[in-house]
């Protein structure tokens, strides 16, 4: 499969939600129809990337690192599992597009929302009152279901864990959030503090939810029912296990595919070709450890690729007021997994082609 470019994506990641749109139960908190559609859309699409982004992050160099797109979470793509990294996929999409949301609306984007005002003026503890704007997540938790988890329109057991996934998601952004407070008083004495909730950074929900992935709990299910899929037995006792698992904690019902290899009917790129670091002054042990984890581990070998990178260099400061710098050539040092077989095949030929010649 030819990894699909952004643009085409998203268009059909967007054309998935409008075919839903219309489908949408709109309860009174939201306008209805496809006006909100149309005033939402964009917002969640940026949320869904920015889900994938941090994904991208938080998985920078491990084997599985990610999907491209928001596209797996489309219940009509054949590369559909649930998995422990599907689980991480749907639970960070669910939590971007309610953060972004939220943000919006703390922004004052949306005419129909605005902060959580329904505490200002109630004392909340010794010495602080309600006060200032408190995040909305209400607003943006509700929008995020009606558009991710409209896209589970299934009725097999991938789609309650899917479900599941997405909530422990949304669960996250609440988990996370925190009480940030202003002082007032004479000069700053602070006797009395406005206090307001405001979510976590998203970086700081992708580390919250990568410690949940890490601790994901497979559902020992009947693999023949699982396999079919779409039995009513089979949903009625998947129901009941979810139901059964504290709703922050991430579930999954496949075991992970090797992902050093790649797979096309599995979507898997494997990791030949990524990029590794190699012992460098300041570099984490996780860093450090990168080629051993993507290639080595993988039956794959480190080469090394030398590039010129240019750098500005021998900056200096001119009267008055500039700095010129010139540009400098460096050569660094990057690290590639591949193949071991191939390189002595191809030296092969190679001799083999020079006998030739000769
Ligand atoms: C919501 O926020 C995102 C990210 O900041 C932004 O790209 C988008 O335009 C905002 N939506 C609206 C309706 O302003
Ligand atoms: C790809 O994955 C499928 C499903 O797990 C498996 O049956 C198949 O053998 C794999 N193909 C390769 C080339 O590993
Ligand atoms: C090296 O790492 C330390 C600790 O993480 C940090 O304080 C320092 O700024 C880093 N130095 C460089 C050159 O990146």
């Amino acid at each position: 499969m030819q990894p699909l470019n952004l643009s085409a994506t998203l268009i059909l990641f967007l054309f998935c939600l409008f075919q839903l749109a219309s489908a949408w139960p709109v309860n009174n908190f939201l306008m209805a129809g496809p006006k909100a559609y149309l005033t939402y859309a964009n917002s969640v699409q940026v949320g869904a990337q920015n889900g994938i982004q941090e994904c991208k992050r938080q998985f920078a160099l491990e084997k599985w690192n990610c999907p491209e797109n928001t596209l797996p979470l489309s219940p009509h793509n054949s590369l559909r599992s649930a998995t422990r990294e599907t689980s991480f996929v749907h639970a960070i999409s669910a939590a971007g597009v309610m953060h972004t949301l939220t943000k919006n609306c703390t922004a004052g984007d949306f005419d129909n929302c605005g902060c959580d005002d329904s505490r200002i003026g109630q004392p909340g503890g010794t010495g602080w009152i309600w006060g200032g704007c408190s995040d909305n997540v209400a607003f943006g938790e509700e929008i995020s279901k009606q558009f991710v988890d409209a896209l589970e329109d299934g009725h097999d057991s991938r789609a309650a864990v899917n479900l599941h996934n997405n909530e422990a998601g949304r669960l996250a952004i609440k988990v996370t959030m925190r009480k940030a407070c202003k002082c007032h008083g004479v000069s700053g004495s602070c006797t009395i503090q406005t206090c307001w909730m405001q979510m976590a950074d998203f970086r700081e929900v992708g580390n919250y939810l990568k410690m949940k992935y890490k601790h994901a709990k497979k559902l020992e299910m009947d693999k023949k029912a699982v396999r079919a899929g779409n039995s009513a037995d089979n949903r009625g006792a998947v129901t009941h296990t979810v139901l059964s698992i504290a709703g922050t904690e991430l579930i999954y019902l496949e075991s992970s595919p090797n992902y050093c290899v790649k797979n096309q009917s599995l979507g898997l790129h494997g990791t030949e070709g990524r990029e590794c670091f190699k012992e460098d002054k300041n570099m984490s042990q996780w860093e450090r450890n990168s080629c051993r984890r993507l290639c080595n581990e993988c039956g794959l070998r480190v080469v090394k690729k030398l590039t010129e990178v240019f750098t500005s260099c021998n900056c200096k400061f001119h009267w008055c007021c500039t700095v010129k710098c010139e540009k400098c050539k460096r050569v660094v040092a990057k690290y590639y997994c591949a193949q071991k077989s191939r390189r002595k095949k191809n030296k092969g030929a190679k001799r083999r082609n020079k006998a030739d010649q000769q």
